[in-house]
């Protein structure tokens, strides 16, 4: 199906508000390849994320921050060969978009024209907003990202709850500073369940929560987390729908086992 045959099943910024004024839950997860774009792409799920988190989960990285555009580009344009239907959204990474208005608005054209994606997202709050505004205005949708912001955690310290005491208060005046720029939606990651709640109330755009309880208007995981890859990340919020890790590992025992005792390639598997 290419982009444009399907329409009605297309999921866009509109589809998203809609969810939202109809009540109705958003689903994301992320994707950093072809063949996993294929399969997501298939069900039901409205957003698919080529999260910087890439840097971590593919590429072996510690964490986010040595991800670069061109890897973001690259990942971005794998994953839009095949995800045709959901909305595909692709994370500014580090530094790519703070430096300058003119900064973010190149690199988010290159996500958008060289990888495919219909939407860019950035981390941060009231320092980012030209940005948004200006990237908004140019006709890229953009999704904001606050709470745990993984590009500052050297700043934050490490990986953990945001927006506790004080916090809750600066937390949801940028929501409301991110939603007047004109973004689509807002992660929640790592934020207690009252305040995702009450940002959840005070915005018009949709709120998708990682970490951030049941009340945000959708949710997002990392695609292998969820899928049950071997990582000895285990956050209390995180649930394993598959044990991916354990049936790969035992499929390539068993293919090791065969070709070593001679059982394959078998007769079926050979040309005369
Ligand atoms: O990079 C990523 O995967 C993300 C999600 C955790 C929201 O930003």
């Amino acid at each position: 199906m290419s982009k444009h045959a399907d329409q009605a099943t297309l999921v866009t910024v509109k589809t998203l508000l809609k969810r939202k004024q109809d009540g109705q839950k958003i689903t994301m997860l992320t994707c950093y390849d072809a063949a996993f774009g294929g399969i997501v792409d298939k069900t039901a799920l409205d957003m698919v994320l080529v999260g910087d988190s890439l840097g971590n989960v593919v590429l072996g990285m510690k964490d986010t921050i040595s991800v670069t555009m061109d890897i973001m580009v690259h990942h971005t344009a794998a994953v839009a060969r095949t995800v045709k239907r959901a909305m595909l959204v692709a994370d500014m990474p580090f530094m790519s978009y703070n430096i300058s208005v003119e900064q973010a608005l190149t690199n988010a054209a290159r996500l958008i024209q060289e990888g495919g994606a219909q939407a860019v997202k950035v981390e941060g709050g009231s320092a980012i907003v030209p940005q948004i505004r200006a990237m908004v205005t140019a006709g890229i949708p953009v999704v904001g990202h606050l709470g745990l912001t993984p590009q500052s955690i050297h700043t934050l310290g490490g990986y953990k709850v945001q927006g506790r005491g004080d916090e809750a208060a600066k937390m949801l005046r940028e929501a409301k500073e991110l939603a007047d720029a004109g973004v689509c939606a807002i992660v929640l990651e790592l934020v207690p369940q009252g305040l995702a709640k009450e940002i959840t109330a005070a915005v018009k755009v949709p709120t998708i929560g990682i970490g951030a309880g049941p009340d945000t208007d959708g949710q997002v995981l990392v695609l292998h987390d969820m899928l049950g890859f071997p990582s000895e990340f285990s956050p209390k919020f995180l649930k394993r729908y598959a044990t991916l890790g354990e049936t790969i590992a035992a499929a390539v025992a068993q293919y090791d086992l065969e070709v070593k005792q001679g059982s394959f390639p078998a007769p079926e598997h050979t040309f005369q």
